[in-house]
């Protein structure tokens, strides 16, 4: 069997701006499936956001809001499925149990949210334990875990590796509303202790994803200790 691998694809992939870009992430999914079984989790992007404040105005609960946001990320895994065509399984699943028999046909598997309360990330990290990957790739929209905001700080510097307590720490004082969770969340770090899963941050494109599932290491890797 080949070595399983969790990617979570930030939702800022699937924008109306640029449908090529999700083209070419389908064939680098094709030829690197040859190695390896992605296992990819589509997060729910602007998209997800605009409909969780306009629902949120009419005075939507939080767990409503958040399965909003599950539904937009399926509508995006299934955009992936179809730009995958036959080497994907043909339908995003909506379980970890319907995860892992979907994993079972060694197709590569899109899958969205699953669970109100949560972030794609954590998810993924759920996902990534399920099906036993050797590696949890949060591939997203900066190149990695900075002391501060890279967007609003110009000296913002990027962690190489970052002990995941110290994570912990910085993403304590985070939102956990619908649309508003962030890198990673609280439940994503638990699971990736318990389970001491090898999982990096890195920018969301085709060559950093290849040299990260080669080995090399990209973004800032999670360290357990
Ligand atoms: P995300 O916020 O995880 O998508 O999901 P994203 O756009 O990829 O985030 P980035 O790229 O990390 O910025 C959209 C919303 O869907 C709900 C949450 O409200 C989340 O903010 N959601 C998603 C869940 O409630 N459960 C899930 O398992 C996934």
């Amino acid at each position: 069997m080949r070595k399983r691998i969790a990617i979570k694809l930030s939702g800022s992939l699937f924008g109306m701006e640029d449908t090529k870009r999700l083209k070419q992430f389908a064939e680098f999914f094709v030829r690197i499936s040859k190695i390896c079984q992605p296992i990819i989790i589509a997060g729910g992007g602007t998209i997800a956001r605009h409909y969780i404040s306009h629902a949120r105005s009419s005075g939507a609960d939080e767990s409503t809001l958040d399965e909003l946001g599950i539904e937009v990320s399926r509508l995006n895994a299934r955009l992936l499925i179809f730009a995958l065509q036959e080497k994907a399984y043909p339908h995003p699943p909506t379980n970890l149990k319907e995860v892992a028999h979907a994993a079972d046909s060694g197709l590569i598997v899109v899958t969205g949210g699953l669970h109100p309360g949560q972030s794609t990330n954590a998810t993924a990290a759920l996902i990534a334990e399920k099906v036993r990957a050797y590696a949890f790739l949060n591939a997203t929209d900066v190149d990695g875990v900075y002391d501060s905001d890279p967007k609003k700080h110009k000296n913002a510097k990027k962690f190489k590796k970052i002990p995941i307590k110290k994570l912990r720490s910085m993403l304590v004082h985070q939102d956990s509303i619908a649309g508003g969770y962030d890198l990673m969340d609280i439940v994503a770090l638990k699971v990736i202790e318990r389970s001491k899963i090898k999982t990096q941050i890195l920018k969301a494109d085709v060559k950093t994803l290849e040299k990260a599932i080669k080995g090399s290491p990209e973004g800032t890797e999670i360290t357990l200790t």
